[in-house]
């Protein structure tokens, strides 16, 4: 014990000990044992190095991604049929995993519940996690095959996180095939470098990124289970996305045919504003650069024919082979930290909780993404944004329950036209009313349409459900 204290004392950490005589034993016990799993010297390397980051790569190192795009072709579409069906193939032989990240802390949401247990949808006012579990559900019913479900929590939701779905009978789905694992936890440091106290026998930490999945991933036993499952292919999604569409058999058919590693999907950026990541190609190798990495030069770089450069929005969407996540826990620090300047809680002279609203010190964080560039083979495959991107990310405006809510009406409204039930609209085109389709009722529009019955009037607001 006093080696571990004169090591934490030498490393320049003194101050954590400050509150050390007021500690009972426990205090003390949980203090140390929480020290001797924080590596300070790797943690003072990143310090040091935070100012070194490699310049972003210029205009002219960087290229546009290869891109599988949406269908404009009977030749593309009858490629995509192709790879659907390989994807549908995988689905039935149960090598697909439905894996979600819900570790964040949902700062910019402001609310105190896991996000996944905040109500979304339009009529029935669904938490985002039913929505998620309907359609592992309705898919696991469709291929004939149960797919199993992996929840990235963080410390602090991985409770409330397992208890919201006890609460409600786990959405229907099997418990056994739910799998739930913390990510690990990353100190932060104050702007002199120094490990923060946020009570008097614990140091401040935060979730480590969703990169940390990656290693949580191999360290909680996911990986085991899913081997042992005889699964091969990781359907990776954020809990933030209501429209995603899960477990895509065109997606994974192209990853598969492939023989990719990790694939991406993106959208056409809305502008050149859109806080996306940008997918493009650096020295050849499949590279995110998250929005606040590109130079204004990048961002605004435009095609002879006025549409953007890098337009190929990142939606946080991947298929992760099993043996590549196993490959990449191989080596220690396979991914980067990525630090950013946070308003950290710490403890006040008097020993009191102080909640800064200034930004006081940096966190550190590593991003899925980053192990794009480290796969020997990617896909990056386009889809429609109307069709499978609806983000909450904020409280109101954009990226909000509003726009996700909007969005879902919109699509079910397209489908329900496109299938021969006008929907009622004002002039300018506003859809005059709720409709929520559960997955349960229809997965896809093609799903819908051949349950429709002919003539169908559509009345607002509409739930279609099981
Ligand atoms: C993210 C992506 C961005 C992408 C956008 C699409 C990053 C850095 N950027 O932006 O490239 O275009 O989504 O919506 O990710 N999470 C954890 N553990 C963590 C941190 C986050 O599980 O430690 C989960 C969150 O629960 C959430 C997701 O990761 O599901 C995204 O995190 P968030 O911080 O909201 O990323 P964005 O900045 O919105």
């Amino acid at each position: 014990m006093q080696r571990l204290i004169q090591a934490v004392i030498n490393a320049g950490h003194g101050h954590v000990f400050q509150w050390w005589h007021t500690l009972d034993d426990a205090g003390k016990q949980s203090l140390l044992q929480q020290i001797s799993l924080i590596d300070i010297a790797y943690l003072s390397d990143l310090y040091r190095s935070r100012r070194e980051k490699a310049p972003a790569p210029s205009l002219q190192e960087i290229t546009p991604a290869a891109v599988i795009g949406l269908p404009k072709s009977e030749e593309e579409s009858v490629l995509h049929l192709g790879a659907r069906r390989i994807g549908e193939k995988a689905l039935q032989a149960g090598e697909v995993a439905a894996f979600v990240v819900a570790g964040g802390q949902a700062t910019r949401l402001g609310v105190d519940v896991p996000k996944g247990a905040m109500e979304i949808t339009p009529v029935k006012r669904k938490p985002i996690f039913q929505t998620h579990a309907e359609k592992i559900l309705a898919l696991s019913k469709r291929h004939g095959r149960s797919i199993p479900f992996y929840i990235m929590t963080s410390e602090s939701n991985d409770r409330p996180t397992r208890e919201f779905f006890e609460k409600n009978r786990n959405f229907g789905l099997d418990p056994a095939n739910i799998f739930y694992f913390c990510q690990g936890m990353m100190p932060a440091l104050d702007f002199e470098g120094k490990l923060v106290l946020d009570a008097k026998d614990h140091i401040f930490t935060s979730p480590n990124g969703h990169g940390g999945s990656i290693f949580a991933l191999q360290r909680s036993g996911a990986l085991d289970d899913m081997k042992r499952r005889g699964i091969k292919y990781i359907f990776y999604f954020q809990v933030d996305n209501v429209l995603i569409n899960l477990a895509d058999p065109v997606f994974l058919g192209y990853h598969i045919e492939a023989g990719a590693e990790m694939s991406a999907k993106v959208t056409a950026k809305r502008d050149a504003e859109e806080k996306v990541g940008v997918i493009c190609q650096v020295n050849g190798k499949t590279t995110v650069i998250e929005y606040s990495d590109l130079s204004d030069e990048q961002r605004y770089a435009k095609n002879p024919d006025g549409s953007l450069r890098f337009s190929a929005g990142s939606i946080a969407i991947h298929v992760l082979n099993v043996d590549f996540v196993e490959r990449l826990n191989l080596k220690e620090n396979t991914l980067p930290f990525h630090i950013a300047e946070k308003a950290i809680p710490h403890l006040s002279s008097e020993g009191k909780l102080v909640k800064p609203r200034k930004k006081n010190g940096l966190k550190f964080e590593m991003f899925v993404f980053d192990a794009l560039s480290l796969a020997e083979k990617t896909v990056v495959m386009e889809v429609d944004r109307n069709e499978e991107f609806a983000p909450v990310k904020n409280a109101e405006g954009e990226d909000s329950p509003q726009t996700a809510r909007d969005l879902m009406v919109r699509l079910y409204a397209k489908w329900l036209n496109d299938a021969g039930a006008p929907v009622p609209r004002d002039k300018q085109g506003n859809v005059l009313g709720a409709i929520e389709i559960s997955p349960l009722f229809a997965l896809d529009f093609e799903e819908l349409r051949s349950k429709l019955p002919l003539s169908y009037e559509v009345r607002l607001p509409l739930y279609l459900g099981p």
